[in-house]
């Protein structure tokens, strides 16, 4: 079978179920042959299926070491772009928060990517799936997934060269590996950013909920999207609240207009997921919830870069160092009081100095 030839030319390779796999010359992957990812995936049996998402299914793989294989849905241009993008920019990133590309396989109609597999699922299904009844997630794994998850973000966004802009930053594309250390995942989205361009205009991708104002408007993608998308994630980890919300009589709340007054009013525990039963550092929840207001302000250049967001959140997550900073990010708050008000929230005078909320992101998802 005639193998497509992506970024340098894979060569021709036998056909054999377990026959071993090449790794090409020039890349570190692996080149799979179709046999071989039937029988891992049981011909791509229902029962071996993880989940499904908008560039296909994605089946768990039986070998040595246990696959991930993501097949694509249907053969068009655009999808043999995501296709493309995927295998060219995983091949090219190496980063111990950023999932990694075991291999692929392109043939006839089918297009198939390898990626180790994650036994600790994504951060969607502990937080809104099938684990959330479990609370796996204790307070200290959701700031060090909050941590990984920003170290991933940072080396694309300021390491990877050229640069990359992930444009799908969510809760299923953060997966959790054995120990829950997060694994940025799908890059089918992203962007590479030559070296001097500030932003790039292009056609909206992404997820609903997560999308910056700017970019779901009028498709102005530039690192501090992702930033954007970030800081959403961050309050769905905190809260355990979904990014979008159905309200009764089908109104939708986003998750920043739910926490805002929360902020407002200085009542930072009530935004605590309640499954964490009150298990949390106080002050960490309190930082990392203004530090997701600065990542979601509506204005791109108030956002901070993934850099400070890790510094931040390595440095500041503790409680009570580097005062500056933290100050700085206070400065979006003013109250009279930041003791727990669970309650009680009369007597507070609030001074927002946020730029104003009045262009929440709204686009259709892909
Ligand atoms: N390597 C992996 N190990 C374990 N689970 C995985 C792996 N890769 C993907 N998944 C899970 O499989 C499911 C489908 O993933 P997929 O990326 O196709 O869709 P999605 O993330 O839900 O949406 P989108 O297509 O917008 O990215 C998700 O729940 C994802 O977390
Ligand atoms: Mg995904």
């Amino acid at each position: 079978m005639e193998h497509f030839c992506c970024f340098g030319c894979v060569s021709e390779r036998d056909q054999e179920p377990h026959a071993e796999t090449r790794h090409s010359r020039d890349y570190p992957w692996q080149i799979y042959s179709l046999k071989e990812l039937l029988h891992a995936t049981n011909n791509f049996h229902n029962d071996n299926k993880i989940g499904e998402g908008g560039f296909g299914s994605v089946y768990w793989g039986r070998t040595s070491k246990g696959i991930a294989v993501k097949r694509l849905k249907t053969m068009s241009a655009k999808a043999e772009m995501e296709f493309a993008v995927e295998v060219e920019i995983l091949g090219r990133v190496r980063h111990n928060n950023l999932l990694g590309l075991r291999g692929f396989y392109a043939g006839g109609d089918e297009r198939l990517i390898v990626y180790d597999y994650m036994p600790n699922h994504s951060l969607i299904t502990h937080l809104h799936g099938q684990l959330a009844a479990d609370c796996l997630l204790d307070w200290p794994r959701r700031m060090s997934v909050a941590i990984g998850s920003a170290e991933g973000l940072a080396y694309l966004h300021h390491e990877a060269n050229p640069h990359i802009i992930h444009r799908d930053i969510k809760a299923s594309n953060v997966l959790l590996d054995t120990e829950f250390e997060a694994k940025v995942a799908d890059f089918g989205f992203a962007k590479l950013i030559p070296d001097g361009v500030t932003h790039l205009t292009t056609r909206v991708k992404g997820t609903l909920g997560y999308l910056a104002p700017e970019y779901a408007m009028w498709g102005k993608v530039s690192e501090s999207c992702d930033v954007y998308s970030f800081g959403i994630l961050l309050l769905e980890i905190i809260s355990g609240k979904k990014p979008i919300e159905k309200l009764p009589g089908g109104v939708k709340r986003d998750i920043v207009q739910w926490i805002t007054p929360y902020v407002q009013k200085g009542a930072f525990n009530n935004i605590a997921d309640p499954r964490l039963k009150g298990k949390f550092d106080r002050e960490q929840l309190r930082l990392t919830v203004m530090l997701a207001m600065k990542c979601t302000d509506s204005s791109p250049e108030n956002r901070p870069s993934m850099l400070e967001v890790v510094d931040w959140l390595k440095n500041n997550g503790g409680v009570g160092k580097r005062k500056k900073e933290v100050t700085d990010m206070e400065d979006m708050v003013e109250v009279e009081d930041k003791t727990d008000t669970r309650g009680d929230y009369e007597g507070f005078a609030v001074v927002e100095k946020c730029a104003p909320r009045t262009t929440r992101a709204r686009s259709q998802r892909r």
